[in-house]
């Protein structure tokens, strides 16, 4: 297992995954939302077109943690497409873990599409332990997703996040943790729908053209307040929350 040390706000090291788990809760009796992403410290969102290529064993770590408090996983169109997610079936131990809370064995996956341009073949929706929920627009051709997961609509031209946060509370899914992309980001951040951030810094230099961890054509500047910085060798965590 890889290390990961707390640097703020009270230094520690080594910490086991209960540790994290309670640095990275979020506070009690609320609604929520919250991101995930990577970066590079140039500001990468990408190598070679994905995510994946910037993480390691550590970033993975805190990726599987971050999902387990979670009723719903959110991802964009983009990203089920790109990074090739299948089911969102948690390992054993979070699944112990989340039933000892009282919690379903897994979380909800949430997508967002406009186009509803996903293959109903795709593992997101064969493999999935729970039926996922797909938020769209008026007039999207819902009928080819209907028999494999739940299509909503949440808006005319635009997904509104708040909106989707207001359909998934009405289904009891009252804690959101988001994985990007980068247009999701962006419009949940215009919307003010994002109540905290994790971010990897990935302990490389890019270069290049890749995009960065909002996309989109609002700007939201977004006061965040900083919660933790978590480290692994050369690896920073930050965990950001909205002032
Ligand atoms: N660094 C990281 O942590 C990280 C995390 C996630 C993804 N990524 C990378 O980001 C890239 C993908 O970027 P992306 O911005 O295209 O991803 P994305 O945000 O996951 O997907 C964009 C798509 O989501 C739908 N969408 C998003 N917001 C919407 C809204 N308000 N209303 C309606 N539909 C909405 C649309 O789907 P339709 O096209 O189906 O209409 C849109 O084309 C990939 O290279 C991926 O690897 C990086």
């Amino acid at each position: 297992m890889s290390d990961v040390d707390l640097l703020w706000p009270d230094p520690a090291s080594g910490l086991d995954d209960e540790a994290l788990l309670a640095l990275i809760a979020m506070p009690e009796g609320r609604d929520w939302l919250r991101m995930n992403f990577i970066a590079s410290i140039d500001g990468a969102a990408t190598r070679d077109g994905r995510s994946g290529g910037l993480g390691d064993a550590a970033d993975r770590r805190l990726f599987d943690l971050l999902r387990r408090p979670a009723d719903a996983i959110l991802l964009g169109a983009g990203t089920a497409r790109i990074e090739g997610y299948g089911g969102m079936r948690l390992d054993a131990a979070s699944v112990a873990w989340r039933e000892a809370r009282g919690l379903a064995a897994h979380p909800t996956f949430v997508l967002i599409s406009r186009s509803l341009h996903l293959d109903p073949a795709s593992p997101i929706f064969t493999e999935a332990p729970v039926r996922p929920i797909i938020c769209t627009v008026v007039g999207a051709p819902a009928r080819r997703l209907a028999d494999v997961a739940d299509v909503i609509v949440c808006g005319e031209g635009d997904v509104d996040p708040l909106r989707v946060r207001a359909e998934l509370a009405d289904r009891g899914l009252r804690h959101v943790h988001g994985e990007g992309g980068p247009h999701v980001f962006g419009s949940f951040l215009a919307a003010g729908a994002v109540d905290a951030l994790h971010l990897t810094i990935a302990p490389t230099l890019e270069g290049g053209a890749s995009g960065r961890i909002t996309s989109g054509a609002t700007a939201s500047p977004t006061g965040m307040h900083l919660a933790s910085v978590l480290r692994a060798a050369d690896e920073l965590f930050l965990h950001y929350a909205r002032s």
